[in-house]
C-alpha cells in the first residue's frame, strides 16, 4: 500500500479517487517518456491508464535558451511558421495523467542536444520563459497549450555547467506564487561521484529528488555490491544537499537493450532495491530509462510490485521560496509520520567492525568535505607492509596492497585518488582536495582480487574524458570502460551527436591503446587494421536518425588496461 499525506490524500480524491505521488515515499517509479528507445511507443495516455507509474519524465528539451524540443514520434508537429514543437495530444494526456494522480515534469538536457547558460543572469531570464511557456505564465506559443506541467528535471550530460543554480531559484521563485499546488524539480545525475555537470548546483540547489544514472558506468547496477555507489548519493542527500529530505531513486535500464550496460533482471533489482529501502533513509523509489523499454520487458510490472510491497514515508519540509541558500535551517521541521520506516544508521555512523565497505565509507565521507581540521589519515608508502586486499590514496597515486607490501602507481595524469566505497578510484578533482591520504580496511574483494593485474583497478575507475571527433557533423565522443574479467576488456563507446542527428550510415574508427584487441562489437560491424579499430552501422538495422549511439565492444589486453584515446576517434555519417 502507498501512503500519502492528508493533503495530497484531498487531491487526489477531488481527481477521482486515484492514487497520488507523495514525493516523501520511497515507494516511488518515475519512467522518461518521449525518446521511442524501445522503437514501439505508445501515446503517453496509454501509459497513464493503470497505476504502474507515478512520475512521468518528459524526454526532453534537449536545445537551451534556444528551445529545441524532441519526444520522437510522440510529437511531430510544430507551430505554423516555426520549428517549435507544438504538442496537442501530449498536452490532453498531461492532464489525463495529471487526473490519474501522476506527476509530469520536463527534462531539459539528455545525452545529445544543444544547450547550456552563459551566465546567471540569461539562466534566470529562461527560468522566466520557461514558466511562461509550461507552467502557470503565458506565452504566444505554448507546446503543451494550456496543461500546466509539474515541474523540471534537468539530465544535464553536456553544455558546461553554469547558471543552473539562478535557474532553479527563479523557478521556484514563480512555484511560490502558486502555493496551491506542488512542483518539483529534479535531476539525473551519472552515477560516479560528483557529477561532471551537475555537481556543484546539486549542492546550491534545492531539488526534490534525484535520479541517479546506475548504468553506463562502473558504479551501476551490474556491478553491485563492489562499485555500486548509492552510499555516495545517500550520504550527498544527508550532508550536502541543502534539502535534507531529497530523495535519490536508484535509475536503472528498462531493458538490456535500454543501456550499454547496467541491466538486471526484476528479481536482481529486486534484492538490490530491498537492500537499498533497509540501509538508507534518502530513497525515494526507482527511475527507469525509459517507459517503452521497461513496459516491453516487463520490467515495469515487477517494479511496481518490489515497491509496493513494504515502503514507508517521511517527512520533507517546503523549499526555501525566494532563497535556495537560506533554507537548510527549515529542513527538520517535519519529523517522520511513518510508524514503518526502518531506523536506517546514518551513513557516517555505521557500525566500523563489520567490513572494509564500512570503514572506507567514513574514509570516504571524511575525504570528500574539504576540511582544513581532519589530519591526513596515512599515506601509503610504496615497498611498507600492508595487509590482506587494502588500498589507499596518496595524493596523486593509488596504493594496493599486493602480497603484504604496498605497490603504489600514479594516476593519469590530470587525475587525483580517492576512496569511494572502499576502492581507491582515480578521479578529477571537481573541487575536492588533491592531497588525499587514505587506506582502506583489509578484507579482500570478493572480484578482480587478481591483484598481480593491478592496473586493472584504476583503470576501472577512471572517468572518461569527453573530446570532439572530427567529423562531418559535430560529435561528441566518449569511452566508458566497462567490465574487465581477467585480461578481457569491455569498453563502452559513446556517440552524441551535438546538434543534427546523424543517419543510419555512418563509421567511428578509433586507435586502440598498446596491447589491446577488438573483438566484438554490439552494435554495427567491426574492422581492425593494426591498431585502428573501426566499426560501421549496418544499414539494415540503422535505417533511422540517431541523436546518439551506445555499444561495447570487447577485446583483450595485456599490461595495463586503458582507455581509447578519444583524440584519435574519427566519425563519419553519410
Ligand atoms: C556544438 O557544436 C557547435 C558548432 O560546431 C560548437 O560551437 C559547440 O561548442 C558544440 N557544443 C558542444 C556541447 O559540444
Ligand atoms: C556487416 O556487414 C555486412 C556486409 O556489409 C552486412 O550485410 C551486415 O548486415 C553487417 N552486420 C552488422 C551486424 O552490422
Ligand atoms: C590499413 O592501414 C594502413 C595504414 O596504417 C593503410 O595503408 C591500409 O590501406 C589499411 N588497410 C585497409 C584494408 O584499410
Amino acid at each position: 500500500m502507498k501512503l500519502f499525506s492528508t493533503a495530497l490524500a484531498a487531491l487526489a480524491t477531488l481527481a477521482g479517487c486515484v492514487t497520488a505521488f507523495n514525493v516523501n515515499c520511497n515507494s516511488n517509479y518515475a519512467s522518461y517518456y518521449g525518446q521511442n528507445s524501445a522503437r514501439n511507443q505508445k501515446t503517453l495516455g496509454s501509459y497513464c491508464a493503470d497505476a504502474t507509474e507515478d512520475v512521468i519524465v518528459l524526454a526532453f528539451m534537449n536545445g537551451f535558451p534556444n528551445i529545441i524540443l524532441n519526444f520522437a514520434n510522440a510529437c511531430e508537429t510544430t507551430f505554423e511558421g516555426s520549428s517549435l514543437l507544438h504538442c496537442p495530444n501530449i498536452a490532453a494526456d498531461i492532464k489525463y495523467c495529471q487526473s490519474q494522480g501522476k506527476v509530469v515534469i520536463l527534462s531539459m538536457g539528455g545525452a545529445a542536444g544543444s544547450y547550456g547558460f552563459s551566465s546567471d543572469s540569461q539562466a534566470s531570464q529562461f527560468a522566466d520563459t520557461t514558466w511562461n511557456m509550461f507552467f502557470k505564465g503565458t506565452a504566444a506559443q505554448r507546446p503543451f497549450d494550456d496543461a500546466v506541467l509539474d515541474g523540471i528535471d534537468l539530465d544535464i550530460e553536456g553544455g558546461g555547467t553554469s547558471g543552473y543554480t539562478a535557474f532553479i531559484s527563479q523557478l521556484r521563485s514563480h512555484f511560490a506564487s502558486d502555493p496551491g499546488r506542488q512542483y518539483y524539480i529534479a535531476a539525473a545525475p551519472q552515477c560516479p561521484f560528483p557529477d561532471a555537470y551537475l555537481g556543484s548546483t546539486l549542492n546550491s540547489g534545492w531539488f526534490d529528488m534525484v535520479y541517479v544514472q546506475f548504468y553506463n558506468n562502473y558504479c551501476g547496477l551490474n556491478a553491485y555490491p563492489t562499485w555500486f555507489n548509492f552510499a555516495d548519493w545517500d550520504n550527498w542527500a544527508k550532508t550536502q544537499s541543502i534539502n535534507k529530505n531529497v530523495k535519490v531513486y536508484i535509475g536503472a535500464p528498462g531493458s538490456p537493450s535500454a543501456a550499454s550496460s547496467g541491466y538486471i533482471d526484476g528479481s536482481t533489482l529486486s534484492t538490490i532495491f530491498n537492500a537499498v529501502r533497509s540501509k538508507y533513509t534518502s530513497l525515494g523509489g526507482i527511475m527507469t530509462w525509459d517507459v517503452s523499454q521497461a513496459r516491453t520487458s516487463g520490467l515495469a510490472g515487477s517494479i511496481r510490485a518490489m515497491l509496493d510491497s513494504g515502503g514507508s514515508c517521511s517527512g520533507g519540509g517546503p523549499p526555501s521560496s525566494t532563497s535556495t541558500t537560506s533554507s537548510s535551517s527549515k529542513t527538520t521541521s517535519a519529523t517522520s509520520t511513518s510508524s514503518t520506516a526502518t531506523t536506517a544508521p546514518a551513513y557516517s555512523t555505521a557500525n566500523p567492525s563489520s567490513t572494509t565497505a564500512v570503514s572506507s565509507t567514513t574514509t570516504t565521507s571524511s575525504s570528500s568535505q574539504p576540511s582544513s581540521s581532519s589530519t591526513p589519515a596515512s599515506c601509503p608508502v610504496s615497498g611498507a607492509t600492508c595487509s590482506g586486499g587494502q588500498q589507499g590514496c596518496n595524493g596523486q597515486s593509488f596504493a594496493l596492497c599486493n602480497q603484504g607490501k604496498w605497490y603504489t602507481s600514479p594516476c593519469t595524469p590530470g587525475t587525483y585518488c580517492y576512496m569511494s566505497g572502499g576502492v581507491a578510484t582515480c578521479d578529477w578533482s571537481n573541487g575536492r582536495p588533491t592531497n588525499t591520504c587514505a587506506i582502506s580496511g583489509s578484507s579482500s574483494f570478493s572480484r578482480r582480487t587478481d591483484l598481480t593485474k593491478t592496473s586493472l583497478i584504476t583503470a576501472a575507475n577512471l572517468r572518461p574524458k569527453p573530446a570532439s571527433a572530427i567529423a562531418n557533423i559535430p560529435t561528441r565522443v566518449e569511452f566508458v570502460v566497462g567490465d574487465i574479467v581477467d585480461d578481457k576488456y569491455t569498453t563502452v563507446v559513446k556517440i552524441q551527436a551535438n546538434k543534427s542527428a546523424f543517419t543510419g550510415n555512418w563509421l567511428i574508427s578509433f586507435k586502440l591503446p598498446t596491447g589491446q584487441t577488438a573483438e566484438t562489437t554490439s552494435r554495427g560491424n567491426l574492422s581492425v587494421n593494426g591498431s585502428t579499430v573501426t566499426i560501421s552501422s549496418d544499414r539494415s538495422v540503422e535505417s533511422l536518425q540517431n541523436m546518439a549511439a551506445f555499444f561495447k565492444i570487447t577485446g583483450t589486453f595485456t599490461g595495463h588496461y586503458a582507455l581509447p584515446d578519444a583524440a584519435s576517434a574519427v566519425f563519419l555519417s553519410t
